[in-house]
């Protein structure tokens, strides 16, 4: 009731100040943005441009800021990090009640996947091929956020990566381009809707631009690149997002062509709007103002300006822009015109949520308890978290699981709780989730036992333990007979489950990882079940593809089940007892070794490549030591029925430029249960103006069929499916011999060619 009033007050004081309820289109909106940079101070359209943290998430270096202080003073254009309803809320009225101009404030978040209702990592949720699953994953987000007084997150991160030595592969789509691109939209959709409602949200597409090519893997690497491999490989998910209308996008750590991304006006103003035609704003990373100085660029004043002339609008925590502008401005190095150009931006995003006219939108404690981790939102994280598991392998059929005799659940993630949740959540409250062990004891009832045994910590040494385990605590167990009491539960039961691999820590920002295999004591926990003659089922905990080729060997089944959120409980034991049929694909690819990175399916051809498998062919492009080829392609996962795939038909062997071409396919469902298939389709340019992929997906569809059903599934490629960015960067069809293949993955595929004139 407080706050209602709160609210209603605040409109009242807004009228007085001549801030009326404004209409939606764009005459209106410069209209009013107009009339209030008039009345604006140069002090306070800086001000407008800063974004410092509040510290209650710690995401960088910089912990708290007197936000309360900076926004009396008009020195704030908006904040982040802030966890508290209330606070936020307090944080709003001061700006709405205690400043001249009663402009309102952004409230950003990481809210990656997820508020406190979290869904699986990004990485995961792209492996579901399931737009409509991540846009309603977004909503869900949009709506707990909203809620929470937040009206801001800082996603979609749609960074293509071929490195999963980088820990922050966890939170974008994969490696691939096309799917990148439709996965950015879907995001888009889901957060911002129309951006007016109030439980809509402003999107910030990140990190821009090309920081999954970070050298080495290494996370705030170097990144240089051709712009040939940009346009065609990496920009694409980012100018999705432009097109579905994101309305900011976030400046990347990263140099490109020795510039830091903050400073590029290539890329902020001539691609970002001039080509693209982006409306938003661009806000910096964290600090990335300030860090130019130990890239060795300039100190701050200059800093500042550079990134202000480049296309920079809001300065996130350097406060470059609050403490410098004015005397850049001053000697010339900075216009008022720069300065009012991203003010104005900011405005407009602002007038866009509809700020001015409902300052609080959702943020409202009452509302925030009723719908923040609500029933409905945790069942369609349940849903959707098992459609994204990958299953690798599953030898005699052991998945599903009968729910009888004696399981035994061992290893560090078995009973885990909150901490499977994933690398992105500092807004969600671990102590709410269910563990595995909680979620398969209460699937199987009395029907069968489940008999636990952490059987290993993470790591053998405490302290890399530790740094893995993270905030959402696993505990370090420094039992001497952690796997003989593991092996003792195992010899006993019928299956062993192992619940092993990555924590939520060993992903994300910061945590690049060299070794790519299976932690130390979690091997050995694994060769030692392995010894024990019982089936082992590998429940995979990752935020990255892990190098498994003993596993694939050795194991008798491999579930990849990521980092699957709040409800990963619930929805691993609805795959892992066959309630759900797992469907996912990879969309990154799983290498043998370390020393394949970059390894991808879309890779060029080589002027010497090898055929097949081959190992080894002298003066042909492959290693002495290994096989080119990945341990799990991109596009694979099985399920517990099979897919059989009819002949491929094209609807003619010439495609005109102005026309389409059909292809299509039977596939048929020749298991023992309903499931889905993820069919995917791919081309390939055999000779264009310069070399193309080897292979390149364009479409694909996800379809159910009931067991013993088949559908024909049908698709159309028009010329814009044929074009890329050729050597001037021009956006060409080149008329000549293509191929198009479709299969359930990126190796096992029929081909037909056609003719494109
Ligand atoms: C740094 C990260 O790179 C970025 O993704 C995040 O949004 C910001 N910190 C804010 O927390």
């Amino acid at each position: 009731m407080k706050i209602i009033n709160v609210f209603l007050a605040a409109v009242g004081l807004m009228a007085l100040a001549g801030c009326s309820a404004p209409a939606s289109d764009d005459a209106e909106m410069d209209r009013f943005v107009t009339d209030l940079m008039g009345r604006m101070s140069l002090r306070q359209k800086i001000g407008q441009l800063n974004l410092p943290t509040g510290g209650d998430m710690v995401t960088g270096s910089v912990q708290s800021t007197d936000l309360a202080n900076l926004i009396r003073n008009e020195q704030i254009g908006g904040f982040f990090n802030v966890r508290d309803v209330e606070k936020i809320h307090e944080l709003q009225r001061i700006a709405i009640e205690e400043t001249e101009l009663k402009i309102p404030l952004l409230v950003g978040a990481d809210v990656i996947h997820g508020f406190e209702t979290i869904f699986p990592i990004p990485l995961a949720l792209s492996c579901s091929w399931d737009t409509a699953a991540v846009e309603t994953a977004a909503r869900i987000a949009a709506v707990e956020s909203s809620v929470n007084g937040i009206n801001w997150t800082f996603s979609p991160m749609v960074d293509i990566c071929r490195d999963p030595r980088w820990g922050r592969i966890a939170e974008g789509n994969g490696e691939d381009p096309y799917l990148g691109g439709v996965m950015a939209a879907a995001y888009v959709r889901g957060y911002q809707g129309d951006l007016s409602g109030k439980d809509n949200i402003l999107a910030c597409v990140k990190h821009f631009a090309l920081y999954g090519a970070s050298e080495a893997g290494r996370d705030y690497n170097t990144v240089d690149m051709s712009r040939v491999r940009m346009y065609n490989e990496y920009l694409p998910p980012y100018k999705a997002a432009v097109e579905a209308g994101v309305g900011s996008v976030m400046s990347s750590f990263n140099v490109i062509d020795g510039i830091p991304a903050t400073a590029h006006k290539w890329l902020l103003t001539d691609l970002l709007r001039d080509q693209w035609g982006f409306k938003g704003f661009v806000v910096t990373d964290y600090e990335s103002i300030h860090e130019m100085t130990f890239h060795g660029v300039a100190e701050l004043k200059e800093a500042a300006a550079r990134a202000l002339a480049a296309g920079t609008d809001m300065d996130m925590v350097s406060e470059g822009f609050l403490k410098t502008l004015e005397a850049s401005l001053a000697d010339g190095s900075v216009s008022e015109q720069m300065i009012d150009r991203s003010c104005r931006r900011i405005l407009e995003a602002k007038y866009k949520l509809g700020l001015f006219s409902d300052p609080y939108k959702n943020c409202n404690p009452e509302l925030a308890a009723k719908l923040t981790f609500s029933k409905d939102n945790r069942a369609q994280a349940r849903r959707i978290a098992a459609e994204t598991f990958v299953l690798l392998k599953n030898q005699d059929n052991t998945l599903p699981l009968k729910k009888k005799g004696k399981i035994a659940l061992v290893g560090p993630m078995a009973d885990a709780g909150g901490n499977m949740c994933g690398c992105w959540t500092p807004t969600c409250k671990p102590e709410n989730h269910k563990s595995l062990l909680q979620a398969m004891r209460q699937a199987v009832g009395n029907d069968a036992e489940i008999l636990y045994a952490p059987g290993s910590n993470l790591y053998y040494d405490p302290k890399q333990h530790e740094v893995a385990a993270g905030w959402r605590k696993i505990e370090y167990r420094s039992d001497k007979n952690l796997l003989s009491q593991a092996i003792a539960a195992a010899r006993s039961a019928d299956v062993i489950v192992a619940a092993c691999g990555e924590s939520a820590e060993m992903a994300g920002e910061s945590v690049s990882r060299t070794n790519l295999e299976m932690p130390d004591a979690q091997k050995d926990l694994l060769k030692a079940l392995v010894a024990t003659g019982k089936p082992v089922v590998l429940l995979l905990f990752s935020g990255r593809p892990v190098i498994l080729n003993w596993e694939s060997e050795n194991l008798t089944a491999i579930l990849n089940v990521w980092q699957g959120g709040s409800e990963a409980g619930d929805a691993i034991a609805d795959v892992v007892f066959g309630f759900v049929n797992p469907s996912g694909k990879l969309t990154t690819t799983f290498p043998r070794s370390v020393g394949q990175i970059p390894l991808y399916y879309n890779h060029m051809n080589t002027g010497r490549p090898i055929s097949g498998n081959d190992y080894f062919v002298q003066y042909r492009s492959n290693y002495l030591d290994e096989s080119n080829e990945p341990l799990y392609p991109f596009g694979f996962g099985l399920s517990y029925t099979t897919f059989s795939y009819g002949e491929l038909a094209l609807s003619s062997d010439t495609m005109p430029k102005d026309g389409s071409i059909t292809a299509s396919v039977k596939v048929a469902n020749t298991g023992d249960c309903d499931g889905t298939e993820i069919v995917q389709l791919y081309i390939r340019d055999k000779m264009a103006s310069i070399t193309r992929p080897v292979k390149e997906l364009k479409k694909y569809q996800r379809i159910t069929l009931r067991k013993g059903e088949s559908c024909n599934v049908e698709f159309t490629l028009t010329a814009n499916d044929l074009k890329f960015y050729d050597a001037d960067l021009n956006f060409v069809f080149e008329p000549g011999e293509f191929e198009l293949m479709i299969g359930p993955d990126s190796k096992n595929v029929s081909t037909q060619t056609f003719k494109a004139e």
